[in-house]
Order: structure tokens, then sequence, then C-alpha cells
């Protein structure tokens, strides 16, 4: 099995022939920086010292050219052939609280959230738990590649992952989801990962910003918060956008938790009024209505964010007008 060894600080670990550098690194209890899994962040990057290696995304968007004459590699996508020297600064911030692991999940259940949400509901051949936040790599045998997608449900032991996927018109994993995939069937799972998991600890009020296929990762932190002894005294604000009102989940989603309409506050908001079908509630973008909602109190909140790339650049944008401490701002971006 390849050995990877980074030179700089003495550290070396195994990477099996099926696994990842940055996955294998992770899992062996390691900081290797990542955020996205699926070659388009880039924040993986290495620079290979010796040894060979595969990449198994050619097409991806965070792996250029140069980088390839460089001798630098996507850690997510870079598959060892032989041991391998490597060059990249460790941080513990990227340390795992659960180790991710590979396993299997059989589909017990799905259910439709909005016209083009469905939760699909996986039962886990080894039980995995995870952080609210956190996302799983999902590997459809007959899509290349893995897919991230975050748990929408709170587990203690990880027994079951609930996904709430988008479904995305010629999409390869989602059309694999919503088209070929049926109850009792199985599918490889890998997880979990992520940062933007529920800060515990954090003495503020929390805000979570949502949009589109951003809904899952909120769901799971909401359900959460809610539940911690901990957090029992914080205001909680859920902004959910879509561009009509059918892109909206039903309000039960929420409302069945406890505290809701008291220190619960879900804030739908539709962003084209022109398609709004009788709309009566708030008209714009996620971003916009928090800061109309909450005004200066937004900078002492912690905030969770999931969505689309051009909500995330709008909601980033806004953290970096108001000034709000970037330790407060919890995100994986999506792509
Ligand atoms: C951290 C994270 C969390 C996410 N959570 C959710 C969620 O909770 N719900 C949700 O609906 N969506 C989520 N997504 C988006 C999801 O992962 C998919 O991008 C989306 O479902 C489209 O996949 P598709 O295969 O149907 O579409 P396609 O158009 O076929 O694929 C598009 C996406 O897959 C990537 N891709 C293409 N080929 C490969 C390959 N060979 N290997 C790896 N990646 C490849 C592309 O970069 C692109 O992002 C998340 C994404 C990330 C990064
Ligand atoms: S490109 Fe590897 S983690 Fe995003």
């Amino acid at each position: 099995m390849p050995q990877i060894l980074i030179p700089a600080t003495q550290t070396a670990f195994d990477c099996p022939p099926d696994d990842t550098i940055m996955r294998a690194a992770v899992r062996h209890g390691l900081g290797f920086p990542y955020e996205c899994n699926v070659g388009s962040c880039g924040n993986c990057k290495f620079e290979l010292l010796e040894g060979e290696i595969e990449h198994l995304r050619k097409d991806a968007p965070g792996w250029t050219e140069r980088d390839l004459q460089r001798k630098r590699y996507l850690g997510c996508q870079a598959k060892p052939l032989t041991d391998c020297k490597i060059k990249l600064n460790l941080r513990d911030h990227y340390k795992s609280h659960f180790v991710p692991a590979k396993t299997t999940g059989t589909l017990s259940a799905i259910e439709d959230i909005t016209h083009d949400i469905r939760e699909f509901r996986f039962t886990l051949a080894a039980p995995k738990p995870f952080l609210p936040g956190q996302y799983g790599l999902i590997l459809p045998t007959d899509v290349h590649g893995a897919r991230a997608y975050s748990m929408s449900n709170v587990t203690a032991d990880g027994a079951e992952w609930h996904f709430q996927i988008r479904r995305v018109p010629n999409g390869a994993c989602t059309g694999a989801l919503f088209e070929r995939l049926s109850v009792g069937q199985t599918v490889e799972l890998d997880g979990p990962y992520g940062m933007a998991y529920l800060r515990e600890d954090a003495p503020r009020d929390i805000v979570l910003l949502g949009g589109g296929s951003g809904l899952s990762p909120m769901v799971s932190l909401v359900r959460a918060a809610i539940a911690s002894e901990k957090l029992a005294d914080r205001q909680i604000h859920f902004f959910y956008g879509g561009r009509t009102p059918r892109d909206l989940f039903r309000e039960t989603l929420l409302s069945v938790l406890p505290g809701y309409g008291s220190r619960l506050h879900y804030h739908p908001a539709i962003s084209m009024p022109e398609e709004n079908g009788g709309w009566t509630g708030k008209v714009g973008f996620v971003h916009d209505i928090a800061k109309a909602t909450l005004g200066e109190k937004l900078r002492e909140c912690e905030i969770y964010f999931a969505g689309p790339p051009l909500m995330a650049e709008a909601v980033m944008k806004t953290v970096v007008e108001m000034k709000i401490p970037p330790a407060q701002v919890h995100f994986d971006q999506f792509f």
C-alpha cells in the first residue's frame, strides 16, 4: 500500500489503492485542508515532491494546467500509484471529530420536501455518527466520481443518514438518485466530512441562511440547536429563500420543533415576486432579508449558511461589508 510522507513535519500515513490522499489523511486523524471533496474548491492542493499520482477528476475546476506543470495536485482527487513525498501545511482546524469511513447505505424511505427537493433516508451498514451540518459522499455505481450531500437529520449513533437533495436537470448523480434508486437498494457512502458544524460553545444567537440545495444542513443544524441544552437560551433565526413559493418547504418541517415562534423564528422569502402565486410574505434574497430583519444585531450572531454559489457569494459580501468576524461564519461551499 502506498505510503505518503510529509517531510517537513515527518508525518507519514498509508493510502489504500482505492482512496485519495486527502481522504486517507483525514481518516488517519490528520488536519489535511479541504472543503468540497469533489475537485472544485482547490483547498486541498499539495505539491508532489516525489512519487506518482493518478488524478481521478481530470476536468476538476479547482485544478489547472499550470498546477500540473508545477506538480500540484488536489488531495481529494489524487490517487497515489507509488509511495509519495508531498508538501503542504496540515492544520488542526481540519482534524475530524468523527473520523470519516466508507460504508454502504440502504435506501429505507423517500419523501418529497418541495417540487424538486426530495429526502432520501439511508440505513448504514456500519453506523457512523456525524456533527449537525456535516456532509457525506454518495457514490452511485453508475456515476463517475463522488458527490457531496449534507445530512438533514440529527443522530447520536449514526445508524441513519438523511439527505435533502435538490434535483439538477440532467444531473448525473441526482438523475441516478431520483430516477433509478428504489427503496431497498444500496449505495456507497463515505463520511462524515465538513467544517460547517454546530458550535455549541459559541455564546451567540444563531442565524441559519439557506437557499435551494442548501436546505439539508440548515435543517440538521436547527434540529440540533433546538435540542441542545447548551443553546437553550439562544434565539434561532432560520432564513430560507426560493425563487417562487413552490420552492419553499412546508412550515411543519420547523413548526414541529419545540420553541417554534418563541425562540425559533422562520423567515421564508421568494426572489421572483412576478411569479408569486398569491405570495404575501417577504420578497428578496436571504442575505438582504436577514440584514433587514436583524440589522446590526447580525454582527453578534453565529452564522451558518449553505446554498448555490451565487447565494454564497452574496452572503460572504454581506459578511465582509458588515465586518462580521470570519470565525463566527460557517459554511462548506456547494458546487
Ligand atoms: C459540501 C457540499 C455539500 C452539498 N450538499 C448538498 C445538499 O445537501 N443537497 C443538494 O441537493 N446538493 C448538495 N450539494 C451539491 C451536490 O453535491 C451536487 O453538485 C448536485 O447534486 C449536482 O450533482 P449531479 O451529479 O446531479 O449534477 P452534475 O451536473 O452531473 O454534476 C455537477 C456537480 O458534480 C461535480 N462533478 C462532476 N463530475 C465529477 C466527478 N467526476 N467527480 C466529482 N465531482 C464531479 C461538478 O463539479 C458539479 O459540482 C453539495 C455540494 C457540496 C460541495
Ligand atoms: S478541491 Fe479538493 S476539497 Fe475542494
